[in-house]
């Protein structure tokens, strides 16, 4: 019985990786897990940016030729949509906005660099899952590439890069005289089929990559650089956003490589939009923060989250989940299998009592509920710590189910478990009292992925699968 049961998860499994519901045309690689629409997808009409009067000299600002470029092409958004070439050449600008059925498509020696003036970076609406900028009360400063209410944009090119020039940004930050959030490279709000692949992001002033309230969205094969040492510069960070593919991407950064949010404490709880059905696969990474966060903004909700053949080194920490009385929430049906961590002081941690809280007014009783969370198959080489799992009184974090972990550590206690319950099979060194129970055969269906609970989240993704325009 077992292992028939074994088999329909490996079809189940099979099922919910082919099955996306955003497949538009499946790209080259036949391995990959996201479907989200080729960058080589045919556009009917195409421009170069220099038609517009930009400069590639690297000194020349050029925001003016990118948005008069977009305002050309949007006529063409329902003629099959626009290509706007950007090539080789070093293009300053400042804050642009996209639209829809858009290709930024940039050559392989072409960079797009930030503004170091602030004035070319407008301030925008806080979002309301926040409910203030996330550094400073109030507005926030507009990513270098926006985009808003937008369906079917690509930003790709062959190995392009886009560099924030950020720097300035972290002096700003550091000697505390911004006056605005620091904005992101790239933003996406309430936008849908997004595909950004095939290039370079250096230098991010904030987070890199930040797709809000979105659906659908992949990124491919990027590489994101920003110094270890950064301020906030995360590199991929989905935040209230659903079937957001992330696959066979580098990452080095200042802060986490990856980071999963749905919005802060009483304003996330309100707006109660989750993140959720996030696949990651073939991720290198490497950061002073954690490889994969969740948190510690997930007042939404963030669920259904499967994370596999990662590689993180030279980390603070491999996999963490961060929360903290107030924000409410929940984070369950985590599956994170086949990592390697190496140089890792944390393996993995849960912080419960992490604060930052948007202002006064939250509720301390909002608690977070935190359960069905599966790791497996790792291996660790020169860890510090195998796990910190520090869940709330009162408000257990339940159902974490270790299995075939294998750490070399060199604390003496490697394990520090409170007000946590789970299994666990397999884990070296000898896991905490807590986690200890063993995970087959009686208690894998409260494992996730472990488990038959593929199958009712299957089902419930088909009931919600809408097909792209
Ligand atoms: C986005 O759409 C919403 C709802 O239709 C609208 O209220 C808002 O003004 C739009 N924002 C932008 C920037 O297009
Ligand atoms: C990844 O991007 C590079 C250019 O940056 C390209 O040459 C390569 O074909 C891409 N790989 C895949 C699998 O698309
Ligand atoms: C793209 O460029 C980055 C930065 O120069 C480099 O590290 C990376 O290997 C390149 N990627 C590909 C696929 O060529
Ligand atoms: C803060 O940093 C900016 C950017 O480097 C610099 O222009 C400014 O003079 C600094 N201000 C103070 C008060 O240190
Ligand atoms: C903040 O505002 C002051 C006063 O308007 C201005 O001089 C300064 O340049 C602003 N700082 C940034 C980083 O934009
Ligand atoms: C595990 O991940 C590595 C990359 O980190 C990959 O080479 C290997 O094929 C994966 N193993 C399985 C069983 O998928
Ligand atoms: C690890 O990070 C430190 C900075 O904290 C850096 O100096 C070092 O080069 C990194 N090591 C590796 C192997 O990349
Ligand atoms: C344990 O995990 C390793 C990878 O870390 C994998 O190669 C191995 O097959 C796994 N063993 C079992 C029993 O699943
Ligand atoms: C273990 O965790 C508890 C509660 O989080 C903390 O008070 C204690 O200092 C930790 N011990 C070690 C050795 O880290």
């Amino acid at each position: 019985m077992k292992r028939s049961f074994a088999l329909v998860d490996v079809l189940l499994v099979l099922a919910l990786l082919c099955d996306r519901p955003w497949a538009a045309s499946a790209r080259g690689s036949s391995h990959s897990h996201c479907k989200g629409g080729d960058s080589g997808e045919i556009r009917p009409h195409s421009v170069t940016i220099t038609e517009f009067g930009a400069v590639g000299d690297g000194v020349t600002l050029n925001t003016k030729a990118f948005q008069n470029a977009i305002f050309y092409l949007n006529s063409f958004a329902d003629k099959g949509g626009a290509k706007l070439f950007v090539p080789a050449g070093r293009w300053l600008t400042g804050s642009f906005r996209l639209i829809s059925h858009l290709t930024l498509w940039l050559d392989k020696d072409a960079v797009i660099l930030g503004s170091q003036n602030s004035d070319d970076w407008p301030i925008i609406d806080p979002l309301p899952s926040y409910g203030r900028g996330r550094e400073l009360p109030g507005g926030r400063h507009q990513s270098l590439i926006y985009g808003h209410n937008l369906t079917d944009v690509i930003i790709a090119g062959d190995n392009g890069t886009i560099d924030g020039q950020g720097s300035i940004w972290w002096n700003w930050f550091h000697n505390k005289t911004l006056n605005y959030t620091r904005p992101h490279l790239v933003e996406f709000i309430h936008s849908n089929a997004v595909l950004i692949s095939d290039l370079t992001f250096l230098n991010s002033p904030f987070w890199t990559i930040h797709p809000a309230y979105c659906s659908q969205v992949t990124v491919q094969n990027v590489t994101i650089l920003a110094p270890l040492e950064s301020p906030n510069t995360d590199g991929i960070d989905p935040d209230s956003s659903e079937n957001v593919c992330i696959e066979d991407c580098y990452i080095s950064t200042g802060d986490d490589v990856i980071a999963i949010k749905s919005g802060w404490d009483e304003y996330g709880i309100s707006y109660a939009r989750p993140s959720t059905k996030i696949i990651i696969h073939r991720l290198i990474g490497e950061t002073r923060s954690a490889g994969i966060a969740i948190g510690s903004e997930m007042s939404g909700g963030i669920s259904e989250v499967h994370a596999e053949n990662i590689q993180f080194f030279n980390c603070t920490t491999g996999i963490r989940i961060k929360t903290s009385p107030g924000r409410g929430g929940y984070v369950r049906n985590i599956f994170v299998s086949n990592m390697t961590l190496t140089d890792v002081n944390v393996a993995i941690r849960f912080t419960s009592h992490y604060g930052e809280h948007p202002d006064q007014f939250f509720d301390p009783s909002a608690l977070p509920v935190i359960e069905r969370i599966t790791i497996k198959d790792v291996v660790g080489e020169n860890i510090k710590f195998a796990g910190l799992l520090e869940g709330l009184e009162g408000d257990n974090f339940v159902n974490i189910c270790l299995s075939n972990i294998t750490f070399k550590v060199t604390s003496k206690s490697p394990w520090n478990c409170s007000y946590i319950q789970g299994y666990s099979d397999l884990v070296s060194p000898e896991i905490c009292k807590p986690l200890k129970k063993r995970i087959y055969p009686e208690h894998h269906s409260d494992c996730y992925h472990l488990s038959n609970h593929l199958w009712s989240s299957n089902n419930q993704r088909k009931e919600t699968q809408q097909p792209i325009a």
